[in-house]
């Protein structure tokens, strides 16, 4: 069995005043034997949600939601990996709205995968094709270009320890409400399963968590879970919302 991840996504939502506590409200209701929680909120509010957590409930993992490619140097308004030291244990890396609004592409992203994995922090890559490309039946063959393109140059060793996790995350399914059919995801998570097999060896492949992401709710994360190649969930807007988050992270209860 491998273990299930829910990571919550909080976006550009939450300040430092708030942040801890909410992230306090959400550790004491998501309780639940066997599932790993990370909670990933902007930059500037990683560190109260670590203080936070450090008293209420140090299980739950926090995480960025970006690095930068480059260790340091010019790059204004950049944060990079190893600055991450002592704020964050995990990191989002290649997220669509990153591919979207700063023109990320796979070669970009690789590099942030590299640093993530060189800094110890546990990498969660986002992968997901967009409505056009899913209507013209091409899911598949964009997944696994940037899968490919992200996780080429890398010692698949390093994947392992470095926990790798994809996320699965139509983009056509994000904060819109309308969620991937469980049973295409269950498909395409399969599909990944096949590709990181390819890429990085089966033994290695076979260990890599697959979650699934957009608009994941309470009322449906049973339904993707129940899919043999789903470990878990990438949540967004439904994960600011301690009730929901907390039913997500629940399903099994
Ligand atoms: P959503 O976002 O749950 O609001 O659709 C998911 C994500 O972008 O990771």
């Amino acid at each position: 069995m491998r273990e299930v991840i829910v990571a919550a996504n909080w976006k550009m939502h939450t300040a430092p005043a708030d942040a801890g506590a909410l992230a306090v409200t959400i550790a004491s209701r998501t309780r639940a034997d066997g599932v790993t929680r990370v909670i990933c909120p902007p930059f500037v509010c990683l560190g109260a949600v670590r203080d936070a957590l450090a008293e209420a409930d140090p299980s739950v993992a926090v995480g960025a939601q970006t690095i930068h490619h480059e260790l340091a140097g010019a790059y204004t308004g950049e944060t990079s990996a190893p600055m991450l030291a002592g704020l964050a244990t995990w990191v989002i890396v290649g997220h669509s709205e990153r591919r979207r609004d700063a023109g990320e592409t796979d070669e970009l992203i690789g590099r942030k995968l590299g640093r993530a994995l060189d800094a110890g922090l546990r990498p969660i890559l986002c992968v997901g094709e967009q409505l056009a490309e899913r209507e013209a039946g091409r899911a598949t063959e964009v997944v696994d270009g940037q899968l490919r393109g992200a996780l080429g140059g890398h010692d698949p060793a390093s994947c392992t320890t470095g926990g790798l996790v994809i996320a699965y995350e139509p983009v056509w399914a994000i904060g819109t409400g309308r969620n991937a059919f469980p049973d295409d995801a269950g498909v395409i998570a399969g599909i990944i399963r096949e590709q990181l097999r390819s890429i990085l060896g089966s033994e290695i492949g076979d260990g890599v968590r697959v979650l699934y992401g957009g608009s994941v709710n309470a009322a449906n994360i049973k339904d993707f879970m129940a899919k043999k190649d789903i470990d878990g969930a990438l949540v967004g807007g439904a994960s600011l919302d301690p009730d929901q988050f907390a039913a997500i992270v629940r399903y099994r209860l």
